[in-house]
This record gives C-alpha cells, structure tokens and sequence, in this order.
C-alpha cells in the first residue's frame, strides 16, 4: 500500500537522527536503474532538511547478462563501483552513503567501510520501509543477543523436521544488523534485525532440513516439500527433495563454482514487527525478501561467499535460507526454541 512522502521522510529523519547525521556531514545518496524514485526523494529532502550536504551518485547496471533473476542479491561480488575510481572516491569521502542500489558482498564495500565510511542499504520498498523503521529499542535487542553470540563456541540448530547441525564460532566477526549507522566503518541494512556470523572454515557440519514454508531467497519460493541438505566440513555436499530441490539444484550448478556450495553467515531474526507471511503478498521482483531474514525466531542461515565478513569467497552465488520452528543453541544455550526467542537472551 503506498505512503506519503511526508510519513516517508520521518522515516528518513529518524534514521539520520540515530546515525547521528548533523549538519554539514556529506551524505551521498548511491541510486541505479531500479532505485526507488519515492525512497531516494524523500532520503535527500530528509538529509537536505539536516543540513547535510547531499549528493546523488547513480552508476549505470551491471551484471543483467550474466543473473539468471532481477534481484539484486542474486549475482554479487561485481557491482558497478569495480574499477570506478572516480565514484568510489566519492563514496570514501562520504559521512554516509545511503545505498539504493546494492553494494552488498563488493570488494569496494569493504573498502569504504575500511575507510571510516558508513553505508545504509535500503532496496525494500517504501511501506516496507515505514513498518520497520529501526529504532534505538531495535539496537538494544541486536546488541543484548550479540553478546551471547560474541561469547559462543559452537552453534547447534535442530528441529522437528530434522535439522541437526552444528558450526564452531569465533574465527569471523559478527553482523549486527538494526537498520542504522551509528558509527564509522558501519554497514547497516533497513529493514533488519537480526544477528549473523560465519562459522569457521571447514567446521560446518550435519544436516539442514527445511520444512514446508520455509523460505528460499532470491527464489522467493516458500518450499511445499522438505529439502534435505547434508553438510560436510564447511560445505552442502548434496541436496536431496522434491520440485524445490532440483530447481535449487540446478540454479547453483549454473553458476559452475564450488565455492557456491560453501556455508556462508548462520543466525537468527530478532525483528517483530517482520512477517513470514509477507514474501506470499508480494511479486518476486517488487521485494528482496527481508522480513523472512529479520522475522523474529527465525534461523537463517546462507550459502556462497564470506568476502563481507573478511574471508576471501567472492562466489557470485548467495542463497539466503531463513527457516522456522528451529531451536538454536550457542554452547547449549537455546536462545531460540522452536521458532521462538527465548526471552533471557535478547527478544
Ligand atoms: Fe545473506
């Protein structure tokens, strides 16, 4: 359902306000071919209004010959600041860049945010938008259950379905996604809410089953029959089920890599006010899929690169899996049992 750009542009205020953008701060606002007119409007009159200088940077599109879907998260690693020295000065020389485009999983990212840069992405749409606007309350949930995690060993996730995995922590840092940046060298995603780390190398292990209505992303499928993924050292060595499957199957061979194969970030949502039911409102192309990765009892876990977390994986392929009715375990510890938060550890 549409909004206003007045609801819009409060929405855009309380993000700067708590990514502490005041005047004369440099705010580049980085749009492509499918950015959202309304989303990109209202962030520069927001960051206009508070004195920012505001610029607005839009690069042409790469990589539409070579991803078989229009989502942006569906081919990473080129993205069209590769060997664009002149934007990418731009963008390191930024307080903030707001990405209306899709960095994500770039070696150019990586390079801003090592800068001091700070970089919000936010590609949902614009009502979606608004219902998660973040809040200070958003960071304090990510952070509590951050600390369990930053302490934790190993992760176990089971469920009734059949998952039983395990991945031993520690060597990768943490993504805390609430939705702004609050310092610099942050990257941050609205809408979020939600934890995620890497396991380290070679230490995944067990079998992920997901059940009927989970979800596949950029599929953007909720699966009617269970896909069985068996996990061997750090890798999906097979995948075994029904439609789902094979079309899984075949969308990861066509990117002919086995790095593709590879364990990427594991974690859990935190977000309420995100919805399992949402990816069935929407046409494939009109979202990314982001209340199924924030919906609160969740477990999300992903294949492909590492290269956001530091690692050297570039694959171009990433495959977002957020599942339900799983209890996941840090050092024993349930911080979400059967699809729900445990409250102790960070709801
Ligand atoms: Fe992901």
């Amino acid at each position: 359902m549409p909004v206003s750009d007045c609801e819009l542009v409060d929405a855009w205020r309380q993000v700067l306000d708590l990514s502490g953008i005041a005047a004369g701060r440099t705010v580049t606002v980085l749009t492509s071919s499918d950015t959202n007119a309304q989303t990109m409007r209202t962030a520069i009159l927001a960051a206009q209004a508070r004195g920012a200088i505001v610029n607005r940077l839009d690069l042409l599109p790469v990589n539409g010959g070579v991803s078989l879907s229009r989502d942006p998260l569906a081919y990473v690693g080129t993205t069209p600041l590769t060997g664009n020295h002149a934007a990418l000065a731009l963008l390191k020389a930024s307080d903030l860049v707001l990405d209306l485009m899709t960095l994500l999983f770039s070696a150019e990212q990586h390079e801003i945010l090592a800068a001091g840069g700070r970089i919000l992405l936010a590609v949902e749409p614009p009502e979606i938008l608004l219902r998660m606007v973040p809040t200070a309350e958003d960071r304090d949930r990510v952070l509590a259950a951050s600390k369990v995690l930053r302490a934790a060993r190993e992760m176990h996730v089971t469920s009734a379905a059949g998952t039983d995995v395990r991945f031993t922590l520690g060597d990768y840092p943490i993504l805390e996604e609430y939705g702004f940046c609050d310092r610099p060298g942050r990257w941050d995603h609205w809408p979020s809410g939600f934890l995620a780390t890497w396991s380290n190398e070679g230490t995944a292990s067990g079998t992920i089953v997901l059940d009927r209505g989970d979800i596949l992303l950029p599929q953007k499928d909720y699966v009617r029959d269970p896909v069985t993924f068996t996990i061997e050292k750090g890798y999906v060595t097979d995948i075994q089920g029904g439609l789902e499957a094979d079309l899984l199957k075949g969308y990861m061979e066509s990117f002919n890599d086995p790095e593709v194969y590879a364990v990427s970030h594991v974690g859990w949502g935190l977000q309420e006010r995100a919805h399992w039911s949402v990816l069935g409102l929407y046409d494939r192309e009109a979202t990314i899929g982001m209340d199924s990765r924030a919906c609160a009892g969740n477990f999300l876990w992903s294949t492909g690169p590492n290269n956001e977390a530091g690692g050297t994986r570039d694959t171009a392929c990433h495959i977002d899996i957020p599942m339900r009715n799983c209890t996941v375990s840090l050092d024993g510890r349930a911080v979400v049992r059967d699809g729900k938060l445990v409250k102790e550890t960070g709801e």
